[in-house]
């Protein structure tokens, strides 16, 4: 199974002053749930793209330090070697969808199509994702007739159909409601659950804290700290970095409610407990 490593990495777009991603390094273990936060700016897009390698072979620039895929340095192979262990899924899934097929098995099958499978194998393989994504069901729909979250699950079965380790997504429910936010969360933590690792930016925390073991928190280009959700959001000032941590998790700091393991409440169930045991002994 693909490993992540990575190590010093700095980056600066062309012609930009300061460094879009400062010297990070982090190691992620195979099957981690990894939640990226940062204000607008922190360097989140910039280091999904550099993880699959898109920075800097197709946006170039300043480059230095490595990401390591395994045993395959994202800088150096070839975009299309490196998308069969990491695969991207981008905000807005207009932008991922061809457009030009009209059903949702053809589309699937369309990110398959140039990468020399067989027939029965390329059949398996869309088979099997569009039911991981639970899309098996619309099969025969045009893409563009999909809902949101609909065509966001849709866009990521074409990427997990070309059986990538690790999936990483840029902030795939900014365009999307809540019901299709959460039907793409659901998903997404159901990949993990069959040993996929993820890695998503997002900026809704109480998603982050009811999906992610880890946090990667971005600060204008530097690694604030990669640590668990507990640890982040007991420890540190969110506000002053432009976050804000979720309502019931401020609420339990303003109340000094904690957990047994001495952590704020972090998820909604989690809060509502310690908060009506809070009241019932007062
Ligand atoms: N194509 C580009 N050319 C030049 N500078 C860029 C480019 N894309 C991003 N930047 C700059 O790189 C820095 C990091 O931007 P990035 O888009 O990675 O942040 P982000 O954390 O994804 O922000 P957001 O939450 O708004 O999506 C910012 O200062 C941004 O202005
Ligand atoms: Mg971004």
């Amino acid at each position: 199974m693909a490993k992540l490593v990575v190590e010093n990495l700095k980056y600066r777009y062309p012609l930009a002053k300061n460094l879009a991603l400062n010297n990070l390094s982090f190691e992620v273990k195979n099957g981690e749930f990894i939640g990226m936060i940062g204000p607008n700016h922190a360097g989140k897009s910039t280091l999904c793209q550099a993880l699959v390698g898109l920075v800097p072979q197709f946006f170039r620039g300043a480059y230095g330090g490595r990401v390591m895929v395994d045993d395959m340095e994202a800088s150096k192979v070839p975009l299309s070697k490196l998308a069969s262990k990491i695969g991207i899924v981008f905000q807005n899934p207009f932008s991922q969808i061809s457009g030009v097929k009209l059903t949702v098995y053809e589309e699937v099958a369309f990110s398959l199509e140039n990468n020399g499978f067989s027939r029965s194998e390329m059949i398996d393989r869309i088979d099997w994702a569009l039911k991981l994504l639970n899309i098996e069901h619309y099969q025969d729909r045009n893409p563009l007739s999909l809902s949101g979250g609909q065509m966001q699950r849709l866009a990521i079965a074409s990427i997990i159909a070309l059986k990538p380790e690790i999936i990483v997504l840029d902030e795939p429910t900014s365009q999307l409601d809540p019901q299709g936010s959460e039907e793409v969360f659901k998903a997404v933590g159901n990949l993990c659950t069959q040993g996929l690792t993820v890695i998503i930016a997002e900026h809704k925390m109480e998603r982050i804290c009811k999906y992610a073991q880890k946090i990667l928190f971005l600060h204008q280009g530097h690694l604030v700290t990669f640590d668990t959700p507990y640890q982040v959001f007991s420890h540190f000032n969110l506000e002053g970095y432009g976050i804000n941590a979720p309502v019931f998790t401020n609420a339990c700091k303003k109340l000094e409610v904690k957990l047994n393991n001495g952590f704020y409440p972090i998820k909604l169930d989690e809060a509502y407990r310690k908060i009506g045991a809070y009241y019932e002994h007062r």
